[in-house]
């Protein structure tokens, strides 16, 4: 039964030519519902164009939902607000991966296998020799993970539940391992190794930050500040970096490569490398003299390549949940940490002019993630080249459930789009003489 509106019917129909063909809708728990176009190639020969796939839904999955319009996010069916304010991040990735918010006994259990495998295999010391100093710690970190995985090659036994298990637990366990060693390198630091005393957020600003020669107290506040910006990434459905994940891992290629190649796409300015593009605009600003209108113009004028990093997003046409949370909390850790940051003066007055601006206004062009999460990052100590390293081992435990859910599901095949073509029609081979 058919009814008006197209969102609650059970088809659709299309007419082409003379032939009409009616396709099922897909109704979702909440959001989206599709038109299900499995079968239009074969019954009219036509396929679908939508480069970007802002119409296109490759999966279906029960992991994320989030509503752009009205800027809801939540993991698994709890909203963002709640488990910003009252879990952890190991928590969150737990409940990502396997569905359901963990007992105490499955979560000290979980908390127990992740803080065992923080150690990376000692020979992958001389991995980072291989790298030149001031090697992007992204790089570093997408051919550090894929490279993991020849010490363990019980991650290609993607179908057996207890190495997949292994595997995950291995790969959220020796991220911030590899993140942080990946910075001491760039720094002429010697390596420091986890400590089993700490929390997961502590010990990667432990590995960060210590130093062999005197001791190192993580302070709790700033801690809690990092742990809540990993939950606050944990997941966003099918971004770009997501969709790269669940492309690589439809081929059978096993996790770390699915994981390293997630890593990869996440660097893009346009998505996780925005963060560090934030910091780089607001020090400009501060360095032409701190006039944001100017700045704003700028990325305003259509023949001006400068786009406002920090700013818009595919799918949030209103503020971006998780940007709300990380301003409030990037306010308490500059009273934490005392840091005296004069972008966070900047980045404020950018805001407020681009909110008011016509042009940003009737584009629904708002705050994301990444326009105040550099801030944080900055009054912890990190530099910005590691900010995009902090995204990915946030966005791991997401990447790792959206792989797990795509491998477990019947609907999956290897992922193969289509294309129109539009190149030249057949013609003969010239001889290089005759061209
Ligand atoms: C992330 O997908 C996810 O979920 C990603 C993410 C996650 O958690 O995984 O949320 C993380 O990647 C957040 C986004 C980080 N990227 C940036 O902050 C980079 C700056 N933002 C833009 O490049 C842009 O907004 C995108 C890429 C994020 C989204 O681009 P869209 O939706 O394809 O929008 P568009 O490029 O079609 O722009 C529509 C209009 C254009 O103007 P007109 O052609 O209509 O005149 O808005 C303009 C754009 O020029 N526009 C901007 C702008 N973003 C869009 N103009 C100035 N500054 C900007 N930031």
């Amino acid at each position: 039964m058919t009814t008006d509106s197209p969102t609650r019917a059970d088809a659709a129909s299309l007419r082409v030519g003379g032939q009409e063909l009616e396709l099922p809708i897909v109704h979702g728990t909440d959001g989206d519902d599709a038109v299900d176009i499995g079968k239009l190639r074969g019954e009219t020969g036509l396929i679908t164009l939508d480069p970007g796939y802002g119409n296109t839904g490759a999966c279906t999955s029960a992991i994320t939902f989030l509503d752009g319009e009205d800027g809801i996010l939540r993991y698994r069916g709890y909203p963002i607000e709640q488990l910003a304010a009252q879990s952890t991040f190991l928590e969150v990735a737990y409940l990502l991966i396997w569905g359901e918010l963990p007992t105490r006994e499955q979560l000290d259990r979980f908390v127990s296998e992740v803080t065992h495998h923080t150690l990376i295999r000692e020979e992958m010391r001389h991995f980072f020799d291989s790298f030149p100093s001031d090697a992007h710690p992204m790089a570093v970190l997408a051919s550090g993970t894929v490279g993991m995985s020849n010490f363990y090659p019980d991650s290609q036994n993607i179908f057996d539940p207890d190495a997949v298990e292994i595997t995950i637990n291995r790969l959220i366990a020796k991220l911030p391992t590899l993140a942080a060693w990946s910075f001491k390198k760039a720094i002429g630091q010697p390596y420091v190794y986890p400590r089993n005393d700490l929390g997961y957020s502590a010990n990667l600003l432990h590995m960060m930050f210590a130093v062999p020669s005197e001791a190192y107290e993580v302070n709790p506040k700033v801690a809690e500040a990092l742990d809540l910006l990993l939950i606050l990434h944990a997941d966003h459905e099918q971004n770009a970096s997501t969709a790269t994940v669940r492309m690589v891992g439809s081929t059978h290629a096993n996790l770390y490569a699915s994981i390293s190649a997630g890593i990869s796409a996440l660097w893009g300015p346009l998505h996780g490398g925005a963060n560090e593009a934030v910091i780089d605009t607001l020090e400009r600003i501060v360095a032409d003299g701190g006039s944001v209108q100017k700045w704003v113009d700028k990325a305003k004028d259509p023949n001006d390549t400068f786009r406002l990093a920090g700013f818009g997003h595919r799918i949030y046409r209103n503020f971006d949940p998780r940007a709300k949370i990380i301003k409030s909390a990037a306010e308490r850790v500059l009273a934490a940490t005392g840091a005296d940051d004069d972008l966070f003066e900047v980045a404020q007055r950018l805001e407020d002019v681009a909110l008011n601006d016509e042009y940003f206004i009737s584009r629904k062009l708002y705050p994301n993630v990444d326009f105040y999460s550099g801030m944080i990052y900055r009054a912890i100590g990190f530099p910005k080249t590691m900010f995009t390293n902090c995204f990915a081992i946030g966005r791991l435990p997401g990447w790792i459930a959206q792989w797990k859910e795509m491998m477990e599901s019947p609907e999956t095949k290897i992922g193969r789009p289509r294309q129109v073509y539009i190149g030249p029609d057949t013609r003969a081979y010239v001889a290089i003489e005759q061209r």
